[in-house]
């Protein structure tokens, strides 16, 4: 990755280097990744992916056509150049679960548990209201977002598969009521309206809507609900499905299964600030689609299964392609705007549920090592040295929402303003990783591809480090096998280590500061709760699969 200066949009980086005996022997380009920083500082990261081969490499310097001149960058002046070690890779097997982050997880998750509920139906709300973060902040976020609810409530399905609490399905009850009286209700943009009012009316005012990942995802929480509490009891699902003018998901699902509404790019993608057709809007509403036309199946609705397959097949088939670019290797956010985003991670742990785009897809392993490298210029906490905590143990790099974001999580954010590392964001990736280890414990093996070999090779904090995995296919008795399961669990940790230090406790903010580290913006953000706890139930569920194999 490097970093260059915007001088006009018409450019061409090329990095020149030296194999290991110093001879100049080739050439390669760079591509652009991101904007850097704030819009008015014009600097881009660009990245380069050369192929060494054998010959090895000891420096390159880097060319910059731009603007009918060309300039040169060779680090320091005549004859420096930049320099490239190989480390020595770290010894086979070595890696696993780290201690502190086990220990941490005892007490932050039951915490999570308990901070989550307490922001379901608080003082001064209607049952079944989910407030995006608790009560006493002084900010905009006492409000019902359909897409922040519809994951907590997901993520408290988790917790019911671990513990039967009932409660909780009581808690579904509520949800399902408020939900049926938010589609009947005329709201401005109907089903795709962002958010209510936590007494259950519309909210009118300004907002970026609609934003039509929400009924998905709700519809989503439903379906999955449905087969954990009461499989095989139609009886039961019907009533929550269309029986009676109580049933909530037949409603969302013709929703989204129109054509216009899942191909419209003027929908507002989840950061609720641009317009365009979105990878994780758009994969939300095919998984919850596909989800929803298993369960009609199985419910003896054929017309509405076949709807919701053939408008899911139709986004598999024509849409789902446009998010990847082969020649840079990378999975974009949008199908006009390609620019790397978080909402790429989340869309892996949340609706990927077979696989494209999904944790263990080479593509999406080295899309989000790309975009890992790029906010390291982008946060001043990605550039301590040594990047450790305070016992002196090795922190992810942070990960926010985009490059070049704004919002500082005030309500009085402005473009004047710098946005942050999430909390969720860099839980997404532990998240991530460990289900990518758990996928290839399943499969048995795991595919190294031009794809994925720079985040297998790459240097930590991104990368896992494996300096001489080559491109091929390894099954899991291989030795490069166990390395990349190994690796990925302690990378995994490295991420939940950083929330861990970040947080200073067991309470979620929205944000940490990009300089400071300091947790900022809304106090106990719902959303971090509901990442904490999926990303600790996907590593303990990484930890079963590998108990498995001994
Ligand atoms: C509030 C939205 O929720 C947030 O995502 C956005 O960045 C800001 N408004 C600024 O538009
Ligand atoms: C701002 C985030 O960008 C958006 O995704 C979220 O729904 C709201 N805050 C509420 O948490």
């Amino acid at each position: 990755m490097i970093t260059i200066q915007d001088i006009a949009f018409q450019k061409a980086v090329t990095v020149h280097y030296s194999n290991s005996n110093g001879v100049w022997s080739g050439a390669c380009p760079a591509f652009w990744v991101a904007h850097i920083g704030q819009d008015d500082n014009h600097f881009e990261s660009w990245k380069f992916v050369c192929n060494i081969g054998s010959a090895g490499i000891s420096q390159f310097y880097v060319q910059y056509d731009v603007a009918g001149q060309t300039y040169y960058d060779n680090g320091c002046g005549m004859g420096c150049n930049y320099p490239v070690s190989v480390t020595p890779p770290p010894s086979i097997g070595s890696g696993g679960f780290a201690n502190d982050i086990t220990d941490w997880l005892r007490g932050a998750i039951p915490a999570a548990v308990r901070n989550l509920r307490s922001n379901i139906h608080p003082a001064n709300t209607n049952p079944g209201v989910v407030v995006a973060a608790s009560p006493g902040n002084v900010n905009n976020y006492f409000f019902h977002w359909i897409r922040d609810s519809s994951l907590v409530m997901t993520a408290l399905l988790s917790v019911y598969r671990q513990t039967a609490d009932q409660s909780i399905v009581s808690l579904f009850g509520d949800y399902q009521s408020l939900t049926r009286q938010l589609q009947t209700t005329k709201l401005l943009t109907g089903l795709g309206e962002p958010k209510v009012q936590v007494d259950g009316t519309d909210f009118t005012g300004d907002w970026c809507r609609p934003q039509n990942d929400g009924a998905a995802l709700r519809a989503s929480s439903f379906v999955r609900f449905v087969n954990t509490a009461f499989p095989h009891d139609a009886s039961q699902v019907l009533p929550i499905y269309n029986a009676t003018n109580t049933g909530v998901i037949v409603t969302d699902l013709n929703y989204i299964a129109d054509r216009d509404v899942y191909t419209s790019n003027s929908n507002c993608d989840l950061w609720e600030e641009r317009r365009d057709v979105y990878l994780f809007t758009l994969m939300s509403q095919r998984t919850a689609l596909r989800e929803g036309a298993a369960l009609a199946t199985s419910l003896g609705d054929s017309a509405n299964a076949q709807k919701w397959a053939a408008a899911a097949n139709d986004i598999d088939t024509n849409w789902l392609p446009k998010f990847y670019n082969p020649s840079t290797q990378l999975i974009g956010r949008g199908v006009s705007d390609p620019a790397l985003d978080t909402a790429i991670a989340l869309n892996a742990i949340h609706n990927a549920i077979d696989g494209t785009y999904g944790p263990a897809d080479d593509r999406l392993l080295g899309t989000l090592y790309t975009f890992a490298l790029s906010l390291w210029p982008e946060y001043g906490v990605n550039q301590r040295r040594p990047l450790v905590d305070s016992a002196g143990l090795p922190v992810s790099f942070a990960i926010g929402r985009y490059n070049g974001d704004h919002y500082n999580g005030s309500a009085s954010s402005s473009k004047a303003d710098t946005g942050n590392p999430w909390f969720l964001a860099v839980l997404a990736y532990a998240e991530v990783y460990y289900k990518a280890a758990a996928a290839f414990l399943s499969q048995n093996g795991v595919t190294v591809t031009n794809a994925n070999l720079q985040f297998m090779t790459g240097n930590r904090p991104a990368g896992l480090g494996l300096k001489n995995l080559k491109v091929g296919t390894y099954g899991g008795n291989t030795p490069e096998f166990q390395a990349i399961v190994a690796q990925l669990k302690e990378l995994g940790d490295t991420y939940v280590r950083s929330v861990k230090y970040h947080a200073g406790g067991f309470n979620l903010n929205e944000q940490y500061n990009r300089d400071s580290g300091f947790a900022m913006g809304v106090n106990d953000l719902t959303w971090s709760y509901a990442a904490l706890i999926t990303a600790n139930l996907a590593r303990e569920n990484l930890t079963q699969a590998s108990s498995r194999r001994r």
